[in-house]
């Protein structure tokens, strides 16, 4: 315990020095982050410092609309009003490029193959930047978000914005409902997602094993990610990666998407270094949970019971079966 507490008088020492000797909006900030500490070397924020380190990021420290959070499925409330999600990738393949980014494994579709989402809890359409896997060194740790306390292996989040409003990603992640991240847990099983599949084989996944490596995958089937539901789960809520940024709406699909205990192993390889560094797994690649505060958490899962306003309907402790089967 001693030693902890020391380690963590000099992480904080040396924090200030930093902070002190560099203008806090630095842009050499920007990449400045991490998740764990890093086994050797200079201090990196992990994400209790994100927003202490850098005033661009405040929301990080002090948001009080923060993602991920912990589902209480007993708190949820149902919102018949709530459409199924609509997933519009034109009726073609996609490709895209595959990437270490050295946090994630990172696949963006390309340019020319525009796929959008609207319906559900979206007033807009969004159209899809980027995918993210996040995943863990052990099987009950990865996941970001929560149900009822207990973690996924991974989780798969599909980061859109809202094309009707704004020119490009980096305009709308700062902007009133700039943002839409569907997500889905990741499970294992004996047979494995056919879309996971493609990026996750062996001769694929290998090929990403070091940060910054790339490659391209073509001909994928986006509606393949899906699982077979129209049941999810929303809230309001933040990017998970500094600077924090309030403006992504949650979908929480009420399916897990499935991979095999190897490729989850796969995973697990791949390293957040560059071939020339020492071998740092990507694993655990997730923000812990944040306080849910006053923020409601609806459904289109009807478990009978309906819900009238959100926050003080909490007393009436609906009875959520739908997913029970997806704590097992
Ligand atoms: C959504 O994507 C489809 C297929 O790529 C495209 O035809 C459509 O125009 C897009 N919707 C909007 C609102 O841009
Ligand atoms: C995004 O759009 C804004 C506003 O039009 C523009 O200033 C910015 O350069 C664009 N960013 C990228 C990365 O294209
Ligand atoms: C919810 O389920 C109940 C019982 O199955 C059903 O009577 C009710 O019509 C459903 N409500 C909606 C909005 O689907």
């Amino acid at each position: 315990m001693h030693k902890v507490w020391e380690i963590f008088a000099i992480l904080h020492a040396n924090l200030i020095i930093f902070s002190a000797a560099q203008p806090a909006t630095s842009k050499l900030h920007d990449g400045w982050w991490a998740y764990k500490d890093a086994v050797q070397g200079s201090f990196v924020p992990v994400p209790s410092f994100w927003g202490l380190v850098n005033s661009a990021w405040n929301l990080c420290a002090i948001g009080k609309r923060q993602s991920p959070v912990n589902i209480e499925t007993s708190h949820m409330m149902f919102d018949p009003f709530l459409t199924p999600l609509r997933l519009n990738a034109g009726g073609r393949k996609i490709s895209g490029t595959m990437y270490n980014t050295g946090r994630h494994v990172s696949f963006r579709p390309d340019k020319s193959h525009l796929v959008n989402i609207s319906g559900g809890p979206l007033s807009y359409s969004y159209r899809l930047e980027e995918m993210r896997l996040h995943f863990g060194s052990e099987d009950n740790q990865g996941s970001e978000h929560l149900l009822n306390g207990q973690a996924f292996p991974g989780e798969v989040q599909l980061i859109h914005y809202n094309h009707d409003l704004y020119l490009n990603y980096s305009e709308a992640a700062k902007s009133p409902n700039g943002i839409a991240v569907v997500s889905m847990f990741l499970k294992i099983a004996e047979a494995s997602n056919s879309f996971l599949n493609r990026m996750l084989v062996r001769e694929t996944i290998t090929r990403i094993t070091y940060k910054h490596d790339a490659f391209l995958l073509m001909g994928l089937n986006l509606k393949e990610l899906y699982p077979e539901t129209s049941r999810f789960i929303t809230y309001e809520g933040s990017l998970t990666i500094p600077p924090c940024l309030e403006t992504a709406s949650w979908i929480i699909m009420n399916k897990p998407v499935y991979i095999t205990r190897l490729q989850m192993q796969s995973l697990r390889l791949l390293s957040q270094n560059q071939p020339s560094d020492i071998f740092l797994s990507m694993s655990d690649n997730m923000r812990p949970v944040q306080a849910l505060n006053q923020r409601c958490i609806r459904t289109n899962i009807n478990f009978t019971q309906r819900g009238r306003d959100c926050p003080n309907n909490r007393l009436q402790r609906p009875q959520y079966r739908v997913n029970e089967w997806l704590l097992k």
